[in-house]
Protein backbone atom coordinates (compact mmCIF):
# COMPACT_ATOMS: atom_id res chain seq x y z
CA UNK A 1 0.00 0.00 0.00
CA UNK A 2 1.40 2.96 -1.05
CA UNK A 3 1.51 6.09 1.28
CA UNK A 4 1.42 8.40 -1.56
CA UNK A 5 -2.08 10.63 -1.85
CA UNK A 6 -3.33 11.12 -4.91
CA UNK A 7 -4.42 14.38 -6.99
CA UNK A 8 -6.91 14.43 -9.97
CA UNK A 9 -6.20 18.27 -11.39
CA UNK A 10 -10.15 17.98 -13.28
CA UNK A 11 -10.57 21.83 -13.82
CA UNK A 12 -10.01 24.43 -16.47
CA UNK A 13 -12.43 25.72 -19.47
CA UNK A 14 -12.36 23.39 -21.55
CA UNK A 15 -12.45 25.81 -24.69
CA UNK A 16 -10.78 23.86 -27.36
CA UNK A 17 -13.78 21.28 -26.95
CA UNK A 18 -16.44 24.36 -27.00
CA UNK A 19 -19.35 24.18 -28.18
CA UNK A 20 -19.70 20.61 -26.16
CA UNK A 21 -17.70 22.13 -22.96
CA UNK A 22 -19.89 25.38 -22.71
CA UNK A 23 -22.46 23.00 -20.60
CA UNK A 24 -20.47 20.46 -19.07
CA UNK A 25 -16.91 19.67 -17.83
CA UNK A 26 -14.70 18.42 -20.68
CA UNK A 27 -13.64 15.32 -17.87
CA UNK A 28 -17.14 14.38 -17.45
CA UNK A 29 -17.38 13.66 -21.14
CA UNK A 30 -17.82 10.15 -22.14
CA UNK A 31 -15.10 8.25 -23.60
CA UNK A 32 -16.94 5.19 -25.26
CA UNK A 33 -18.47 4.41 -22.18
CA UNK A 34 -17.18 5.64 -19.20
CA UNK A 35 -16.87 9.10 -17.74
CA UNK A 36 -13.47 10.79 -18.70
CA UNK A 37 -12.25 11.18 -15.28
CA UNK A 38 -13.14 7.11 -14.75
CA UNK A 39 -9.34 6.62 -16.56
CA UNK A 40 -7.44 8.80 -14.72
CA UNK A 41 -8.58 7.63 -11.25
CA UNK A 42 -7.98 3.91 -12.34
CA UNK A 43 -4.68 5.00 -13.18
CA UNK A 44 -4.30 6.38 -9.31
CA UNK A 45 -6.26 3.44 -7.79
CA UNK A 46 -3.39 0.93 -9.81
CA UNK A 47 -0.18 3.10 -7.80
CA UNK A 48 -2.42 1.77 -4.80
CA UNK A 49 -3.47 5.43 -3.88
CA UNK A 50 -6.91 5.42 -1.97
CA UNK A 51 -6.99 9.35 -0.61
CA UNK A 52 -7.49 11.03 -3.22
CA UNK A 53 -8.13 15.26 -4.12
CA UNK A 54 -10.69 15.90 -6.90
CA UNK A 55 -9.80 19.38 -7.95
CA UNK A 56 -12.55 20.65 -9.84
CA UNK A 57 -13.84 24.43 -10.98
CA UNK A 58 -16.54 26.12 -8.27
CA UNK A 59 -18.97 25.48 -10.98
CA UNK A 60 -18.48 21.96 -11.93
CA UNK A 61 -17.89 20.19 -8.22
CA UNK A 62 -21.62 19.04 -7.78
CA UNK A 63 -21.94 17.36 -11.09
CA UNK A 64 -19.01 15.49 -10.45
CA UNK A 65 -20.31 14.35 -7.01
CA UNK A 66 -23.16 13.41 -8.67
CA UNK A 67 -21.04 10.50 -9.79
CA UNK A 68 -18.38 10.20 -7.61
CA UNK A 69 -19.33 10.88 -4.12
CA UNK A 70 -16.99 10.16 -1.42
CA UNK A 71 -15.44 7.15 -2.80
CA UNK A 72 -16.40 4.87 -0.33
CA UNK A 73 -18.42 3.05 -3.23
CA UNK A 74 -14.97 2.22 -4.36
CA UNK A 75 -12.89 1.93 -1.03
CA UNK A 76 -11.60 5.64 -1.75
CA UNK A 77 -11.75 8.64 0.51
CA UNK A 78 -12.13 11.90 -1.99
CA UNK A 79 -11.85 15.45 -1.13
CA UNK A 80 -13.10 18.00 -2.88
CA UNK A 81 -11.41 20.71 -3.70
CA UNK A 82 -12.06 24.03 -5.94
CA UNK A 83 -9.87 25.78 -8.12
CA UNK A 84 -11.82 28.86 -8.95
CA UNK A 85 -9.54 29.86 -12.16
CA UNK A 86 -7.06 27.89 -14.46
CA UNK A 87 -3.73 29.48 -13.35
CA UNK A 88 -1.92 26.57 -13.65
CA UNK A 89 -1.14 22.62 -13.14
CA UNK A 90 1.19 23.76 -10.51
CA UNK A 91 -1.42 25.77 -8.62
CA UNK A 92 -3.17 22.38 -7.79
CA UNK A 93 0.08 21.81 -5.35
CA UNK A 94 -0.75 24.98 -3.44
CA UNK A 95 -4.35 24.01 -3.37
CA UNK A 96 -3.59 20.83 -2.27
CA UNK A 97 -1.28 21.44 0.52
CA UNK A 98 -3.08 20.81 3.75
CA UNK A 99 -4.75 18.06 1.95
CA UNK A 100 -1.30 16.81 1.15
CA UNK A 101 0.10 17.83 4.61
CA UNK A 102 3.62 16.68 3.70
CA UNK A 103 3.15 13.41 2.10
CA UNK A 104 4.28 12.64 -1.55
CA UNK A 105 1.96 13.07 -4.37
CA UNK A 106 0.74 11.51 -7.86
CA UNK A 107 -1.03 14.35 -9.95
CA UNK A 108 -2.79 13.17 -12.59
CA UNK A 109 -4.56 15.33 -15.19
CA UNK A 110 -8.67 14.20 -15.66
CA UNK A 111 -8.32 14.46 -18.65
CA UNK A 112 -5.23 12.06 -19.74
CA UNK A 113 -6.18 8.62 -20.68
CA UNK A 114 -3.07 5.27 -20.13
CA UNK A 115 -2.90 2.57 -21.14
CA UNK A 116 -0.55 -0.65 -20.83
CA UNK A 117 1.05 -3.99 -19.65
CA UNK A 118 3.41 -3.02 -16.79
CA UNK A 119 1.46 0.26 -15.46
CA UNK A 120 1.44 -0.91 -11.94
CA UNK A 121 4.87 -1.99 -12.45
CA UNK A 122 6.41 1.59 -13.38
CA UNK A 123 3.98 3.72 -10.78
CA UNK A 124 5.60 1.48 -8.14
CA UNK A 125 8.67 1.87 -9.44
CA UNK A 126 8.49 5.84 -8.75
CA UNK A 127 6.19 5.39 -6.16
CA UNK A 128 9.51 3.71 -4.25
CA UNK A 129 11.90 6.56 -4.87
CA UNK A 130 11.53 8.48 -1.13
CA UNK A 131 12.42 12.23 -2.48
CA UNK A 132 12.59 13.79 -5.71
CA UNK A 133 10.35 13.59 -8.78
CA UNK A 134 9.42 11.29 -11.36
CA UNK A 135 7.51 11.86 -14.64
CA UNK A 136 7.02 9.89 -17.73
CA UNK A 137 8.22 10.81 -21.39
CA UNK A 138 6.49 9.73 -24.04
CA UNK A 139 7.38 9.95 -28.23
CA UNK A 140 4.66 11.76 -29.75
CA UNK A 141 4.57 12.52 -33.19
CA UNK A 142 4.11 16.29 -32.35
CA UNK A 143 5.70 17.13 -29.37
CA UNK A 144 5.21 20.86 -29.72
CA UNK A 145 1.72 20.72 -28.48
CA UNK A 146 3.04 19.59 -24.87
CA UNK A 147 5.89 19.68 -22.35
CA UNK A 148 8.84 18.54 -24.29
CA UNK A 149 11.93 16.70 -22.41
CA UNK A 150 15.14 18.10 -23.49
CA UNK A 151 18.03 15.21 -23.21
CA UNK A 152 21.68 15.59 -22.94
CA UNK A 153 23.82 13.45 -25.18
CA UNK A 154 24.25 10.93 -22.04
CA UNK A 155 20.61 10.60 -21.90
CA UNK A 156 20.51 13.17 -19.28
CA UNK A 157 17.63 15.76 -18.57
CA UNK A 158 18.71 18.94 -19.13
CA UNK A 159 15.62 20.65 -19.56
CA UNK A 160 11.34 20.19 -19.75
CA UNK A 161 10.40 22.94 -22.10
CA UNK A 162 6.92 23.73 -22.64
CA UNK A 163 4.85 24.14 -26.13
CA UNK A 164 8.61 24.49 -28.02
CA UNK A 165 8.18 26.20 -31.42
CA UNK A 166 11.78 24.09 -32.14
CA UNK A 167 11.27 21.01 -29.59
CA UNK A 168 14.19 19.07 -28.75
CA UNK A 169 12.94 15.81 -28.51
CA UNK A 170 9.93 13.52 -29.57
CA UNK A 171 9.40 12.87 -26.00
CA UNK A 172 6.10 14.92 -24.38
CA UNK A 173 6.00 14.87 -20.65
CA UNK A 174 2.68 13.01 -20.24
CA UNK A 175 0.20 14.45 -17.77
CA UNK A 176 1.15 12.29 -14.66
CA UNK A 177 3.18 13.53 -12.30
CA UNK A 178 4.76 11.44 -8.79
CA UNK A 179 6.66 14.68 -6.47
CA UNK A 180 7.80 14.24 -2.80
CA UNK A 181 6.39 16.11 -0.22
CA UNK A 182 8.49 19.27 -1.12
CA UNK A 183 6.42 19.80 -3.96
CA UNK A 184 3.45 22.52 -2.49
CA UNK A 185 6.89 24.60 -1.18
CA UNK A 186 8.26 24.13 -4.28
CA UNK A 187 4.57 25.22 -6.09
CA UNK A 188 4.77 28.54 -3.69
CA UNK A 189 7.98 29.69 -5.56
CA UNK A 190 6.84 29.18 -9.26
CA UNK A 191 6.05 32.90 -10.34
CA UNK A 192 3.31 33.25 -13.45
CA UNK A 193 4.49 32.43 -16.77
CA UNK A 194 3.79 35.08 -20.12
CA UNK A 195 0.98 33.07 -20.17
CA UNK A 196 0.18 34.21 -16.59
CA UNK A 197 -0.13 30.63 -15.31
CA UNK A 198 1.67 28.71 -12.93
CA UNK A 199 3.29 26.47 -15.07
CA UNK A 200 4.19 22.95 -14.30
CA UNK A 201 7.57 22.99 -16.07
CA UNK A 202 8.48 25.63 -13.31
CA UNK A 203 8.33 23.11 -10.80
CA UNK A 204 9.86 20.86 -12.40
CA UNK A 205 13.15 22.87 -13.02
CA UNK A 206 13.28 22.94 -9.37
CA UNK A 207 13.93 19.43 -9.07
CA UNK A 208 15.92 19.06 -11.73
CA UNK A 209 17.87 21.81 -10.49
CA UNK A 210 18.13 19.54 -7.22
CA UNK A 211 19.01 16.79 -9.35
CA UNK A 212 15.72 14.92 -8.21
CA UNK A 213 14.17 14.50 -11.61
CA UNK A 214 13.56 11.13 -12.84
CA UNK A 215 12.11 11.17 -16.43
CA UNK A 216 11.11 7.57 -17.09
CA UNK A 217 9.74 6.44 -20.69
CA UNK A 218 7.09 5.03 -21.24
CA UNK A 219 8.03 2.65 -24.19
CA UNK A 220 5.74 1.77 -27.41
CA UNK A 221 4.14 -0.91 -25.32
CA UNK A 222 2.22 1.95 -23.75
CA UNK A 223 -0.85 4.06 -25.15
CA UNK A 224 -1.10 7.88 -23.24
CA UNK A 225 -4.02 9.76 -24.86
CA UNK A 226 -5.03 12.50 -25.56
CA UNK A 227 -8.18 14.28 -25.45
CA UNK A 228 -7.73 17.63 -26.41
CA UNK A 229 -9.64 18.02 -29.85
CA UNK A 230 -12.25 16.71 -31.15
CA UNK A 231 -10.71 14.54 -33.22
CA UNK A 232 -8.15 12.91 -30.50
CA UNK A 233 -11.75 13.08 -28.04
CA UNK A 234 -12.99 10.21 -30.50
CA UNK A 235 -9.96 8.62 -31.16
CA UNK A 236 -9.53 7.99 -27.60
CA UNK A 237 -13.28 5.79 -27.58
CA UNK A 238 -12.44 4.10 -30.42
CA UNK A 239 -9.48 3.11 -29.08
CA UNK A 240 -10.98 1.84 -25.84
CA UNK A 241 -14.75 0.45 -27.64
CA UNK A 242 -11.75 -1.64 -30.00
CA UNK A 243 -9.84 -3.00 -27.04
CA UNK A 244 -12.84 -3.86 -24.86
CA UNK A 245 -14.61 -5.34 -27.62
CA UNK A 246 -11.69 -7.48 -28.76
CA UNK A 247 -10.77 -8.47 -25.03
CA UNK A 248 -14.12 -8.47 -23.32
CA UNK A 249 -12.32 -6.45 -20.41
CA UNK A 250 -13.03 -2.88 -19.22
CA UNK A 251 -10.53 -0.31 -19.40
CA UNK A 252 -10.63 2.28 -16.58
CA UNK A 253 -13.44 0.57 -14.33
CA UNK A 254 -12.91 2.00 -10.71
CA UNK A 255 -15.29 -0.59 -9.87
CA UNK A 256 -12.99 -3.55 -11.14
CA UNK A 257 -9.90 -1.92 -9.65
CA UNK A 258 -11.42 -1.50 -6.39
CA UNK A 259 -12.44 -5.43 -6.63
CA UNK A 260 -9.39 -6.71 -7.11
CA UNK A 261 -7.12 -4.47 -4.73
CA UNK A 262 -9.62 -6.06 -1.95
CA UNK A 263 -11.19 -2.58 -0.67
CA UNK A 264 -14.71 -3.52 -1.83
CA UNK A 265 -16.69 -6.78 -1.17
CA UNK A 266 -18.48 -8.92 -3.65
CA UNK A 267 -21.53 -8.06 -1.81
CA UNK A 268 -20.49 -4.16 -2.51
CA UNK A 269 -19.86 -5.03 -6.44
CA UNK A 270 -23.14 -6.45 -6.78
CA UNK A 271 -24.66 -3.36 -5.49
CA UNK A 272 -22.50 -0.98 -7.76
CA UNK A 273 -23.55 -3.19 -10.52
CA UNK A 274 -27.22 -2.78 -10.13
CA UNK A 275 -27.03 0.60 -10.61
CA UNK A 276 -25.96 -0.31 -14.15
CA UNK A 277 -29.20 -2.47 -14.79
CA UNK A 278 -28.62 -4.80 -17.90
CA UNK A 279 -26.09 -2.71 -19.92
CA UNK A 280 -22.89 -4.32 -20.51
CA UNK A 281 -21.16 -2.58 -17.82
CA UNK A 282 -22.86 -4.17 -15.05
CA UNK A 283 -22.93 -7.58 -16.38
CA UNK A 284 -19.73 -7.31 -16.64
CA UNK A 285 -18.84 -6.43 -13.03
CA UNK A 286 -21.10 -9.10 -11.83
CA UNK A 287 -19.20 -11.44 -14.51
CA UNK A 288 -16.00 -11.03 -12.15
CA UNK A 289 -14.00 -13.49 -10.35
O1 LIG B 1 -1.30 16.36 -21.21
C1 LIG B 1 0.04 16.58 -20.86
C2 LIG B 1 0.40 18.03 -20.96
O2 LIG B 1 -0.46 18.73 -20.04
C3 LIG B 1 1.87 18.29 -20.60
O3 LIG B 1 2.72 17.74 -21.60
C4 LIG B 1 2.18 19.79 -20.47
O4 LIG B 1 3.48 19.97 -19.99
C5 LIG B 1 1.18 20.42 -19.49
O5 LIG B 1 1.35 21.81 -19.42
C6 LIG B 1 -0.25 20.13 -19.95
O6 LIG B 1 -0.45 20.74 -21.21
P1 LIG B 1 -1.91 21.10 -21.77
O7 LIG B 1 -1.79 22.02 -22.92
O8 LIG B 1 -2.65 19.85 -22.00
O9 LIG B 1 -2.52 21.84 -20.57
P2 LIG B 1 -3.98 22.36 -20.37
O10 LIG B 1 -3.91 23.81 -20.07
O11 LIG B 1 -4.87 21.92 -21.49
O12 LIG B 1 -4.43 21.60 -19.06
C7 LIG B 1 -4.44 20.19 -18.94
C8 LIG B 1 -5.67 19.76 -18.15
O13 LIG B 1 -5.64 20.28 -16.83
C9 LIG B 1 -6.97 20.24 -18.76
O14 LIG B 1 -7.88 19.17 -18.78
C10 LIG B 1 -7.50 21.29 -17.85
C11 LIG B 1 -6.81 21.04 -16.55
N1 LIG B 1 -6.41 22.28 -15.91
C12 LIG B 1 -5.55 23.11 -16.54
C13 LIG B 1 -5.12 24.27 -15.93
C14 LIG B 1 -4.15 25.19 -16.61
C15 LIG B 1 -6.89 22.58 -14.65
O15 LIG B 1 -7.67 21.81 -14.09
N2 LIG B 1 -6.49 23.73 -14.05
C16 LIG B 1 -5.61 24.59 -14.62
O16 LIG B 1 -5.27 25.61 -14.01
Amino acid sequence: MSDRKGIILAGGSGTRLYPITMGVSKQILPIYDKPMIYYPLSVLMLAGIREIAVITTPEDQAQFQRFMGDGNQWGLEFTWIEQPSPDGLAQAYLLAEEFLDGSPSLMVLGDNLFFGHGLPEILARADAKPEGGTVFGYRVADPERYGVVDFDEDGQVRAIVEKPDMPPSSFAVTGLYALDGTAPEKAARVTPSERNELEITALLEQYLAEDKLTVEVMGRGYAWLDTGTHESLLDAGNFVRTLQQRQGLQMGSPDEIAFNMGWISRADLEKRAKLFGKNDYGRYLLGLQ
